[in-house]
């Protein structure tokens, strides 16, 4: 069943002017998953390929979770707003607001062990607080009974190569992997 299927009530009730059939990108993952990760919006990319994280982010993202040998295609990815805003502009809030039924539709039908919000907008969304990424970061909270964990967006990684550090082990301590320093005997 397609995303747009499976949400179909959801897609029903969307006012027109959120929705833009050339601008769409539904989820991706296992609904199973046991890690699911929230980004902000598609972009140019994403709309071409049809799946969130495809671009230079995604790549970035990629990129850590292979060096901490986690397979991307078992984490369910979503974005807050699944419509490319126009000239790459942040989603504003009425988006933000129209497609969070969808989102909390999402979370119930997958029921992660744990939710990454990436960034700012997904983190201040989900935690509903004002505080800055860098902040709150790397830290569990409980929303209605489910762990959430705030990360650095890969994209500021990009701009900021100092914030990659903090992403791997912020991911690391995601998925299990904490570096204990001990060292493999092929590192050698
Ligand atoms: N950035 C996001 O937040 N989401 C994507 O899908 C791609 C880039």
């Amino acid at each position: 069943m397609s995303f747009r299927d499976k949400y179909s009530e959801f897609f029903e009730q969307l006012d027109e002017k959120y929705f833009d059939e050339e601008r769409f990108v539904p989820a991706v993952g296992p609904e199973d998953a046991e890690v699911m990760m929230i980004g902000e919006a598609p972009g140019a990319n994403e709309v071409e390929q049809g799946e969130p994280f495809v671009g230079r982010a995604g790549e970035k993202m990629n990129d850590v979770l292979k060096d901490i040998n986690v397979d991307r295609g078992d984490i369910y990815i979503t974005n807050l707003v699944k419509i490319r805003p126009p000239d790459n502009r942040d989603p504003k809030s009425d988006e933000i607001e129209a497609w969070a039924p969808l989102l909390e539709k999402e979370i119930e039908n997958v029921n992660p062990d744990i939710i990454l919000t990436l960034g700012n907008f997904a983190s201040r969304h989900m935690l509903d607080t004002s505080k800055g990424i860098s902040k709150i970061h790397g830290r569990i909270f409980t929303r209605e009974g489910q762990k959430i964990m705030p990360i650095y967006h890969p994209a500021a990684t990009l701009y900021d190569r100092s914030k990659t550090p903090d992403l791997e082990k912020d991911l690391r301590k995601a998925f299990g992997k904490e570096n204990t320093g001990q060292q493999k005997l092929s590192d050698l």
